[in-house]
């Protein structure tokens, strides 16, 4: 029987600066969404990419007096770097100046033309460059773009139109019949409240008052609207319309993550198009939440501290994928500071996680060096402990499956935290000390390292290194290819009592180092980032 297929897709990033961790944030959420999906078996497609065209790509490679193909060419090979740094580890990757998503796009238009969807007039209107995005004299506030609130551009342009207002009903349709197509809920509130209530306009797609884009095929003189051209990556990037195979495998989309400010785009303008091409529709948007810095706008001042490559080199990229995906609830907005990563890794991840490892490994090194006995004297306290694990188990998968990061965490983390008590409650240096508890003492430990077992697995979609540091000083490593493998798969995880009585544990390394805040505070401040 074939797998299940599951496409996500992060939105395709703009190359015209270098990325910073609020970028990062989305494409490790739709990584940590595919790394779980992989564990669960199914046949997953993480698509990324760069939405290279636009007004802004060309203003910002002019600037630094270089052709734009060859700006975003340089661009690309650093988003490349980061996304192998922090273990994005995509399927594929789509840049717009690809030829063959230009020539997919160029026949996109022609077939949205042929039928009439797309008709000549002329754009009077204004323009937003930073967010590539066309607006009304009514929508504007305070004269000022909606969403990035910075000075928007008259235009009056030769422009094609999109009849996005014949979509208008089905796209109310969609909405009321499939209350989970936009989420968080709020969201799609938005959408009904602030755009489809009041109707939609037809949408300006070509601009012609520049050149770095794509020539429509009926038109050379003018060029596909930004927007357009990135949304189609999503099922250019399959092979639409040309190769069929692929495309009708993945498509349509389990889900397509994007920030709160794009979600007009995919969850309005986007299916419309779809609808035109009589294609069927992603099966959601998912809108997540601003990272804000200093309450608000991230300023390159301040800002190289949020250079992920920085925040890797100094913290370890485990702890940081974590931090990101425990500290903010995926749909809502949260404050970024480097004084909340430090404190979290210092407080979930070396003491909770790291000690209860390092004890645990300890206490078995010094009673059972050469393994458990069989003759274990288990109690009510180590079946309440197991059975909690069970609950965590059901709990990861629901929470997991809503994509609710932040309560996957908590419930691992409810867990660590019950089995560092756990050990104060049963006590096992002072049943080290009598030969007659050794079948208990036995019990205890041995509860403890199947739970870390467990642990370890429900923490791989988050994080790189960690199982892997923690599976070898278990001694599930040492015990074998095959063991391993079998104790890494997510299915082990749901099931008690898999750790075996002949693994050998291994002292190591204590997971996370902790860190000094205050003083790692004052040195990341005196760091010369210019
Ligand atoms: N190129 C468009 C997307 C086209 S998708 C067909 C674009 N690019 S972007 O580079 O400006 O933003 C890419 C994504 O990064 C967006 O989803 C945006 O919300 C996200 N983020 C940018 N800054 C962010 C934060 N500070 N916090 C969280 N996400 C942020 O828009």
């Amino acid at each position: 029987m074939s797998r299940q297929t599951y496409y996500i897709t992060t939105p395709i990033y703009y190359p015209s600066d270098d990325l910073h961790i609020g970028h990062a944030y989305c494409s490790i959420a739709a990584d940590t969404m595919a790394k779980y999906k992989r564990m669960r078996n199914y046949d997953v497609y993480l698509l990324t990419g760069t939405d290279e065209h636009g007004q802004k790509i060309e203003r910002v490679a002019r600037e630094r007096g270089l052709e734009p193909q060859e700006f975003v060419d340089g661009m690309v090979v650093k988003i490349k770097d980061l996304w192998e740094l922090m273990h994005v580890d995509y399927d594929g990757f789509i840049r717009t100046t690809d030829p063959q998503h230009v020539t997919a796009v160029q026949e996109i238009f022609s077939k949205l033309y042929e039928k009439g969807d797309i008709y000549e007039g002329v754009y009077e209107g204004w323009y937003c460059t930073p967010c590539e995005s066309f607006w009304t004299e009514s929508q504007l506030v305070d004269g000022l773009c909606p969403d990035c609130h910075r000075p928007v551009e008259k235009t009056s342009e030769k422009s094609y139109f999109f009849r996005l207002s014949k979509y208008e009903e089905r796209l109310k349709d969609l909405f009321r019949e499939q209350k989970d197509f936009v989420e968080p809920a709020s969201r799609a509130n938005e959408m009904i409240n602030n755009f489809l209530k009041a109707g939609l306009d037809d949408l300006a797609v070509s601009r012609s008052n520049f050149s770095w884009g794509i020539p429509l095929p009926f038109d050379p003189d003018s060029i596909a609207y930004v927007w357009v051209d990135a949304l189609c990556n999503y099922i250019t990037a399959l092979g639409y319309p040309n190769e069929p195979e692929k495309f009708d495998h993945y498509w349509p989309a389990d889900v397509h993550l994007v920030g709160k400010e794009i979600m007009r785009f995919h969850s309005l303008i986007w299916p419309a198009l779809l609808m035109a091409l009589e294609l069927p529709l992603p099966k959601k948007v998912f809108g997540h939440g601003w990272l804000l810095f200093e309450g608000g706008k991230m300023s390159k001042s301040k800002g190289n501290v949020v250079d992920p490559v920085i925040l890797v080199e100094r913290y370890g990229l485990d702890a940081i994928r974590y931090f990101l995906l425990r500290e903010f609830p995926f749909g809502s907005d949260g404050n970024y500071s480097t004084e909340a990563l430090l404190k979290r890794s210092n407080s979930d991840l070396s003491n909770d996680l790291g000690n209860l490892l390092s004890r645990v490994v300890a206490m078995i090194t010094q009673s059972f060096p050469e393994g458990f006995p069989s003759e274990k004297d288990f109690a009510e306290l180590d079946a309440e402990l197991t059975q909690m694990a069970d609950g965590t188990a059901v709990k990861v998968e629901k929470h997991f499956e809503k994509m609710e990061f932040s309560l996957v965490l908590e419930a691992i983390w409810r867990l660590i935290g019950q089995s560092n008590k756990y050990i104060d409650l049963t006590t096992p240096w002072i049943l080290a000390k009598e030969e007659a508890s050794r079948p208990r003492l036995a019990a205890v430990l041995y509860t403890l390292a199947d739970v870390l077992r467990r642990v370890s697995v429900w923490i791989s979609p988050f994080m790189v290194y960690t199982p892997e540091k923690m599976r070898e000083q278990l001694g599930i490593s040492a015990a074998g290819a095959e063991i391993e493998e079998e104790l890494s798969s997510w299915d082990s995880a749901a099931k008690a009592g898999l750790y075996q009585d002949d693994f050998r544990v291994q002292k190591g390394k204590p997971l996370f180092p902790r860190i000094d805040v205050e003083a790692e505070l004052a040195a990341i401040e005196k760091l010369d980032l210019s």
